[in-house]
């Protein structure tokens, strides 16, 4: 059985660093496995400008170790104010690597989201002229669609008429939980691509209600049945470059997510590579974890792949159950449980 696995190091396409005590609190756990992230600009209020991204990026940098040697590649919140000029700016920022649109009201801090898509046109066309990924939270807002099938019918309503509209967009489905969207992706060109995390490969929703409910792992979307599941590991193990690593890692204070309303949102930030390991060896896979984690993000986004490595140790270790979070705590993916992946230190 193997022991030691050793991979170029990986990036995280998709990341929630917060700002102030959260960034201060986090940003460590994914600059200690991560060559680099892409940063979500989810902030309150948003990132919706370079100048608001570059500083952010300044930020999360302050919040690190000078040696730590961490890339932030950073977004913009797309907005129906958002201009094309504004994209030629980020496009020329050398700091800017991709557009988020959330739909308004899809999920944490989308509320300055987009509404209605048809206002955005002209800066998606600046973006697909200028090779700017945009990257989509893929689900449906409209109340009377059941939760669950939210994914599957923003494909059908909004993405399939999208790329139909911009065939040359590049465009990362972020965060994909089913079948539909495993679908969509490969049949779709090489300009379209998506992310998977590690909760989506390794829980169904049945870990929602296990023994009662469980706010720890609610996040949005909201994980799905098994053959879900089932799909997603297919698409993450297969070896096409179209899925890469994504950990939507996504952190909330303890008292905001054991809460009457609950926020969306799990954090996995402190053992992500350990918990992909464990994903892709279930599934027979360990040795097809280094292209998911570490070669086919930075091809899709036209950057050179790391030259640095990790190694990960097969050891058993325990989860805390909470981390300190600015005054409040942060209970991780499986808190106080045990994994069998380490990731060791780096020489
Ligand atoms: C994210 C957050 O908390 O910022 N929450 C989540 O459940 N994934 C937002 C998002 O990516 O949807
Ligand atoms: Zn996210």
């Amino acid at each position: 059985m193997t022991s030691f696995l050793t991979l170029t190091r990986p990036d995280d396409w998709h990341v929630h660093l917060r700002d102030g005590e959260g960034l201060a609190a986090v940003a460590g756990d994914t600059a200690r496995q991560f060559g680099r992230a892409i940063v979500m600009p989810n902030l309150k209020p948003p990132v919706v400008s370079v100048a608001q991204a570059v500083a952010y990026r300044e930020r999360i940098l302050s919040a690190l170790p000078g040696d730590s040697g961490f890339v932030p590649l950073m977004t913009l919140y797309l907005t129906e104010a958002t201009l094309p000029a504004e994209i030629e700016r980020a496009r020329r920022s050398g700091c800017v690597y991709g557009v988020k649109y959330y739909p308004a009201g899809a999920t944490t801090h989308s509320e300055a989201g987009v509404r209605d898509l048809s206002r955005c046109h002209e800066t998606l066309r600046a973006l697909e002229d200028l090779g700017l990924p945009l990257l989509v939270h893929g689900e449906v807002t409209d109340p009377s669609v059941d939760v669950f099938d939210r994914e599957r019918v923003f494909i059908e309503r909004h993405l399939i008429p999208l790329v139909q509209r911009f065939p040359r967009l590049k465009l990362v489905l972020e965060h994909i939980t089913t079948a539909s969207a495993v679908k969509f992706v490969l049949a779709a060109g090489n300009t379209v691509a998506a992310t998977v995390t590690p909760h989506h490969l390794l829980y169904n929703r049945n870990a929602l209600f296990q023994g009662g409910i469980r706010p720890h792992v609610y996040c949005l979307p909201v994980l799905k049945r098994e053959e879900h599941r089932q799909a997603l590991v297919r698409a993450a193990t297969s070896g096409n470059p179209k899925f890469f690593l994504g950990t939507d890692s996504a952190p909330h204070a303890r008292s905001t997510k054991e809460n009457a309303c609950g926020c969306a949102g799990i954090y996995s930030a402190h053992a992500a590579i350990e918990l992909y390991a464990e994903a892709f060896e279930a599934a027979g896979a360990l040795d097809r974890l280094e292209g998911f984690a570490s070669h086919f993000g930075p091809d899709f986004y036209g950057l050179p792949r790391n030259t640095t490595s990790i190694t990960l140790k097969r050891e058993s270790w325990q989860v805390p159950e909470t981390f300190p979070f600015g005054g409040d705590r942060l209970v991780p993916l499986r808190a106080g449980e045990t994994l069998c992946w380490r990731l060791q230190e780096s020489a």
